[in-house]
């Protein structure tokens, strides 16, 4: 792919301090840091003359070193600047601007007997600041153990402020009901931590980059004061490592309103270029899958009567993707291991024996035939060394029969992923521990090597390394379809109101949308449904970003409902340009995004358990152009509870000097294809 750079200008000077205090700005002049030595490394951050940040401590300590915090004072600084536009491979847009302040400072001791120092990059955008810790070379620092990030995030009046939060260091990973409180009632909470001053200001606190080091958690030590707090290994070291060496980047977004929060890159900007060189083979694309059946138990990953991944079922659903489109089909189940407890015996998994009722072979070669990849599974229940052992023959076992994608899962509770060390003594490790971390980034670039791209379940939450690794194409990470089947309680109305301005700001995630039946346990059960409506089921697919989205429904409920299916069959899943253009977190929200290489334009829009009407502008469309919209909402007396279904689809012309008036249901949604005439 043709790389534009459109301009770049670098202006670099370097001064030595004598204040205490160094200041630097966004390019838009709204954003403005300052670093300050006084007593401790600290920072603040003010947007618009309110302050975002208050003096926040700074620093890392060490295990058998003193702290790099206090004594240490500002001996150096520099700035730089630059402005760049790169591309994505694939995305939520084409092509990405980069403009950026820089801000340099080191910090030091100046006992000369045992001189320590470390460094601080800023980025200021405007969307928001990310910097990292960079500790040089230096005597007495060679291995090293982190037992401590000083790092703080001090906000005003955090009683008056809200936040949308999951709990961190749980048994069930990323997978919970998001928390609305106000900031104060905050304990241990994963990233990205959004939350709202009183002011209306939207701030959301996440990492960039995370590699080999331990995933940051917030954790509220003193009111409004909140702390990075790593996750540590299982003998208690957060991390470790060797200098020179480079923290993640810790991210604030910052913007005036919510929808803001949506359209920042900043993560992204904060990640390294693709290192895979041509990624050509990474697709983006829908599938289906053989999954929800086990998930409502219809069928079972086990051998059995009801053996979900058997060749004949196999070869149905390749059927019905190459009728309609889809690209791949995802097979669970197909490998030995499931009958029995996997969950608690993640060695007992076999990634290339199949079960006797499926033919890798013939399922791969009826696959080629029709133009519908296999999409490979591998549950590892997080007995990492078991798949470790066996994962570069699994790969090239999926690379023979013209796999291009697998989906991993690390089902294990939180804490509980097994290793065997080098002592060949097992290790309970958490999911995003430097240990996991590394782990995950493994399987991805081993699956590289065979030109696979992974889809991670159970992951280390994302920071953005699908920029410097284009086949990490999805993840999970956060509750998605499969809590409908089974989840206490499921999903709520509102829980995709608040994935966007949380989870997603991550990166893309296989949530699974598309469930048409959603009275699978009978219509008397409502405990476990999609508690929406359908229109809003067609909706997540432009709202939750990911380069492959599946339709996850049985065939037959989509057979039964060709025209709502439509619009699932219509979507892309990958876009020249994305724009969220209305929203608030927990209650709505709605993106506009063109087709890549197309003129269509495509819009999702949803509610929570009210119902609502959005007025919608349509600038977003080319201006010069008509288009039919082609609009998929809820009909009149829809409402998520007990008449779900109820949906009307009609077509209109319309120009980018329209409005659109959308009424949404209690939990309902829209989806409409804007088709360029
Ligand atoms: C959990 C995953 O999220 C789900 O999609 C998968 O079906 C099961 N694990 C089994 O691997
Ligand atoms: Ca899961």
């Amino acid at each position: 792919m043709k790389k534009i750079i459109l301009s770049l200008s670098v202006l670099l000077f370097s001064h030595s301090i004598f204040a205490q205090t160094v200041e630097v700005s966004s390019p838009d002049g709204k954003i403005v840091l300052s670093v300050n030595d006084e007593g401790k490394p600290s920072y603040k951050i003010s947007f618009s003359g309110e302050s975002i940040i208050k003096p926040s401590r700074l620093g890392l300590a060490f295990k058998n070193t003193m702290p790099f915090s206090d004594g240490f004072t500002l001996s150096s600084s520099k700035e730089k600047s630059a402005k760049s536009v790169w591309q994505l491979p694939w995305g939520e847009r084409k092509n990405v601007t980069d403009h950026h302040n820089e801000l340099f400072v080191t910090f030091s001791t100046s006992d000369k007997s045992d001189a320590k120092k470390f460094n601080v990059r800023f980025r200021l955008f405007n969307d928001g600041v990310g910097f990292r810790y960079e500790v040089p070379k230096q005597k007495n620092l060679d291995q090293v153990e982190i037992i401590n990030e000083f790092t703080e995030f001090a906000i005003n009046d955090e009683k008056k402020a809200t936040a949308w939060w999951i709990p961190a260091r749980g048994w069930n990973r990323y997978e919970y009901i998001y928390n609305t409180t106000d900031v104060a009632s905050v304990d241990r909470a994963h990233t990205p931590f959004t939350f709202k001053l009183d002011s209306g200001t939207h701030i959301s606190i996440h990492e960039a980059a995370l590699v080999d080091y331990a995933a940051m958690t917030i954790n509220q030590k003193r009111p409004g004061v909140l702390k990075a707090d790593l996750t540590p290994w299982s003998d208690g070291i957060l991390v470790k490592t060797k200098t020179d060496f480079k923290s993640p980047w810790r991210t604030i977004q910052i913007s005036k309103d919510a929808v803001g929060l949506l359209n920042s890159d900043l993560i992204l900007n904060l990640n390294e270029p693709n290192k895979l060189g041509d990624v050509s083979w990474v697709e983006p694309a829908k599938y289906i899958g053989i999954w929800w059946g086990m998930h409502i138990n219809a069928n079972t990953w086990g051998s059995g009567d009801k053996h979900g991944a058997t060749t004949s079922e196999t070869m149905r659903y390749i059927d019905f993707a190459a009728e309609h489109g889809f690209a791949g089909v995802l097979v669970e189940g197909w490998n030995v291991g499931w009958d029995g407890d996997w969950f608690f015996n993640g060695d007992v998994f076999n990634f290339s024996k199949s079960y006797e009722d499926f033919d890798i072979e013939a399922v791969s070669a009826y696959g080629k035939k029709k133009g519908v990849r296999l999409i490979g599974h591998h549950e590892t229940s997080g007995n990492v060394t078991n798949y470790r052992n066996q994962m570069s023959d699994a790969y090239a076992l999926y690379e023979k029969h013209g796999v291009r994608q697998v989906k991993t899962g690390y089902v294990a509770d939180g804490g509980d992923i097994k290793r065997i060390d080098e002592n060949g003594i097992i290790r309970k490790e958490w999911h995003d521990s430097q240990f996991m971390v590394s782990e995950y980034l493994h399987s991805v670039t081993e699956a590289a090597k065979h030109k696979i791209s992974i889809n991670t379940h159970e992951p280390i939450k994302d920071t953005g390394l699908r920029r410097t690794y284009p086949n990490w194409i999805s993840r999970e990470g956060a509750r998605g379809q499969e809590f409908n089947a089974w989840g206490t309680p499921p999903n709520p109305p509102e829980h995709t109101t608040i994935l966007p301005f949380t989870r997603m700001l991550a990166g893309p995630m296989d949530f699974t949308p598309g469930i048409f039946d959603m009275s699978f346990n009978g219509l008397g059960d409502k405990s476990n449904r999609p508690q929406t409506t359908l229109a809003k089921q067609l909706a997540l697919y432009v709202v939750l970003y990911s380069p492959i989205q599946m339709a996850a429904d049985l065939p037959k409920n989509y057979q039964a409902n060709l025209a709502a299916f439509q619009f699932i069959k219509d979507v892309p899943t990958n876009w020249h340009e994305s724009k969220a253009i209305a929203g608030e977190v927990g209650e709505y929200v709605a993106f506009a995004r063109q087709e890549r290489d197309g003129d269509d334009w495509f819009v999702g829009a949803l509610t929570d358990e009210k119902a609502r009407t959005l007025t919608l502008k349509l600038d977003f469309l080319d201006k010069s152009k008509r288009y039919q919209a082609q609009i998929y909402r809820d009909g009149k007396n829809a409402e998520w509870i007990n008449n779900p279904y109820e949906m009307i689809i009609e077509n209109k012309q319309v120009t980018a000097n329209d409005e659109l008036v959308l009424p949404l249901a209690t939990s309902g949604g829209a989806a409409i294809r804007f088709k360029a005439l």
